[in-house]
């Protein structure tokens, strides 16, 4: 199955609006020039609307860091899927292992982001991955099965091909420690056998699975050759206009 390959960058909590504006423009000009794969950035919440304008004549993607779950209401700090909508924006991360260790997101609440987030129309990234306890006392594959079952609790298949998949082992997001291309592999192969179990091969096949956690020009290559890696969730090296047109034009 050929899946279209997805880079994309996680901004997280940097950048003003013409910082944001300035560097989605570079990666808007990477994107235009790599027309086989998909690029996508998400921006602080301030700066969607800029962004979203700046790029709206190119094929860069947005999405938004998180989003609620309901259309509107008494949800103080959220922005909900209809608000996104409104900015034209499509896409959110959900679920990112930051959101779960800092701001005590559970896989309960991740769920319930992800279901209103495909009932308001905006597809969803979502995100697993296990600690570095987690992996050394040999759970990785039980904690990814975990998250997955309980987050996507309720989705019926017809909406699986909304959905992008990004594995990030929390030991490698922001320490410069990438996993392996085996460990990766290892993990997205999982992901992947996952969905064919609990919905359909047709669907396993479809769904690209990203992989996050200190991806580099220097191994974006070697991660993007293994066969269920079909992208990458970069957040470090995204914030770069060159390390991120890099991993862009990985080969
Ligand atoms: P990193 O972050 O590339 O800086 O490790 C990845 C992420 O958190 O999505």
């Amino acid at each position: 199955m050929n899946r279209r390959p997805l880079i994309a960058g996680n901004w997280k909590m940097h950048l003003t609006v013409s910082e944001a504006v300035r560097l989605a423009q570079a990666a808007a000009q990477t994107c235009g020039a790599c027309p086989d794969r998909d690029v996508m950035v998400a921006p602080a919440f301030t700066a969607l609307t800029k962004v979203r304008e700046a790029l709206k004549d190119t094929s860069l993607l947005v999405a938004a860091q998180n989003v609620a779950w309901e259309r509107e209401g008494a949800y103080t700090g959220e922005v909900s899927p209809v608000m996104l909508q409104d900015i034209g924006v499509h896409f959110a991360i959900i679920g990112h292992s930051e959101r779960r260790q800092i701001f005590g997101e559970d896989d309960a609440m991740i769920n319930c982001r992800l279901r209103g987030a495909l009932a308001g129309g905006i597809q969803p990234v979502l995100c697993v991955g296990e600690t570095l306890e987690e992996r050394e006392t040999g759970r990785t594959i039980s904690v990814l099965e975990q998250q997955m079952r309980q987050d996507l609790q309720g989705v019926s298949a017809d909406k699986m091909h909304q959905i992008v998949l990004a594995y990030e082992p929390v030991w490698a997001i922001g320490t410069g420690k990438t996993a392996t291309t085996e460990q990766a592999q290892e993990a997205h192969a999982f992901l992947r056998r996952f969905l064919t179990e609990e919905y359909e091969k047709n669907i396993a096949d479809g769904v690209r699975i990203l992989y996050g956690g200190s991806v580099k020009p220097e191994n974006i290559d070697n991660l993007m050759a293994q066969p269920d890696i079909d992208g990458a969730l970069v957040g470090g090296a995204a914030l770069q206009a060159e390390s991120f047109d890099r991993i862009i034009r990985f080969r």
